[in-house]
């Protein structure tokens, strides 16, 4: 296998256009699912902490750790305040001008492209630099919030990861965090990597180039590190006795099960399943979604899940929940009254809930003055639905495409 540096891979994609201000849509690096799931889920999580940090200091100091074009800069100024019916005008925690940001990366143009997208903005700066040779910012003042997302750090080799994690921890002032967004070591995308030893192993973004012209050749394979969260609590442990640090796990949890990017490559040994594309049609407000596309079927990686008894559990449990919600609106559409009360009173207790408010939003379509009922109201709700089922899964296991950490650095 052919294999690129990352910082080269990276170089093209920001050359070619892949981390412009670009617009959201049913493909694309930011699609749909990326902005109404992904990065929901993570401002989710980094909420609490951000809230924290405002109670003792009016503008918050955050350094973004691979951070791409500044991608973390708009997820960072766009978390949704908790009580939004009582908040006023006030959409977002943080504010643009609440927020002093660096972003740090390996690859040239996009630190050039960053400084090209937030030119007029005087508090947010870019700075080229290697995190495998550490914490590249030693004499800068401590941050609030050591940020990345979106797999940046797991370009790293775990010892590189825990010498950043060591700096990091040596350069904050308490309280302040870490938030880390790995690749998980058991998403269904990759079963052929649950049982591997080894934690460095290829990954590539294919998804990026459609699928028409994703040839094997055309394809550039690089090194990545695959998490579980065991691994990184491990690190993290070792860190902060090396550092004689007090750290507490603040929240850990999955992200994109079903919707990881690679669902739909088949190019880790998988079959193809286009589960995100579909999620994209439900949060398009034109597009209907296509249910019979839509069921999760697990029965190609039983074989897998032998291997992985906890991971096993908690996928089928998802795909429960999920099918179920689908089944129902599949009902819901045929007048299938019957099974829409069976699928209420005597399926999973945790979900009636969910299962009740859309069959109410379905009945009571005409009340709502869209165009496209189904296709503007009901498919969002659908999604978010079948987003906030993954939210409640509880701690993490690695079955995500990400693994989401946030660290609290306490006294
Ligand atoms: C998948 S992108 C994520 C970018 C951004 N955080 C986002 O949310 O879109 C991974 C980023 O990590 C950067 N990267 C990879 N290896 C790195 C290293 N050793 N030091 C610093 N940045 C690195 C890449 O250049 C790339 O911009």
């Amino acid at each position: 296998m052919y294999k690129i540096k990352p910082a080269e891979f990276y170089d093209i994609a920001a050359q070619v256009g892949f981390y412009g201000l670009e617009k959201g849509g049913l493909t694309g690096k930011k699609d749909y699912v990326r902005k109404y799931w992904e990065d929901i889920v993570i401002k989710s999580i980094v909420r609490s902490p951000i809230e924290k940090l405002l109670e003792r200091k009016g503008d918050i100091r955050v350094i973004d750790l691979g951070c791409g074009s500044g991608e973390g800069f708009e997820l960072l100024t766009h978390v949704p305040v908790s009580q939004p019916l009582n908040c006023g005008k006030q959409c977002f925690v943080l504010s643009p001008e609440q927020i002093s940001y660096t972003g740090v990366d390996i690859s040239d143009s996009m630190i050039q492209q960053g400084r090209k997208n937030y030119e007029t903005r005087n508090n947010v700066q870019f700075e080229q630099a290697d995190l495998n040779k550490g914490f590249p910012l030693k004499d800068e003042n401590p941050f609030d919030i050591y940020f990345s997302s979106y797999s940046s750090l797991s370009h790293l080799e775990p010892e590189k990861l825990q010498r950043l994690v060591e700096e990091v921890l040596n350069h904050a002032e308490p309280p302040a965090f870490i938030v880390f967004d790995l690749l998980g070591k058991y998403s269904p995308e990759w079963p052929k990597y649950w049982s591997e030893n080894r934690t460095v192993l290829p990954y590539n973004m294919a998804y990026l180039i459609p699928p028409e012209l994703r040839g094997k050749e055309s394809i550039q394979w690089f090194d990545t590190c695959y998490w579980t969260p065991s691994m990184l609590y491990d690190l993290l442990e070792a860190a902060a006795e090396k550092t004689e640090a007090c750290i507490q796990v603040v929240q850990c949890v999955d992200r994109s099960i079903f919707v990881g990017r690679h669902m739909e490559t088949g190019l880790f040994e998988a079959p193809c399943f286009n589960y995100r594309y579909q999620i994209n049609r439900f949060f398009d407000r034109d597009y209907r979604g296509e249910l019979e596309y839509l069921n999760i079927d697990l029965d190609w990686c039983v074989k897998f899940g032998k291997l992985q008894p906890q991971v096993w559990a908690r996928l089928q449990d998802y795909k429960e929940k999920w099918n179920c919600v689908i089944n129902l609106v599949e009902a819901l559409l045929h007048g299938n009254d019957d099974m829409v009360s069976y699928l209420i009173e005597t399926t999973i207790p945790d979900i009636s809930n969910e299962l009740k408010f859309l069959t109410w939003l379905y009945r009571n379509a005409y009340r709502f003055p869209a165009v496209d009922f189904w296709a503007s109201v009901m498919g969002p709700q659908i999604a978010v639905i079948l987003r906030n089922i993954e939210m409640s899964l509880g701690p993490a296991l690695g079955c995500g495409h990400g693994l989401l950490c946030v660290v609290e650095i306490t006294n």
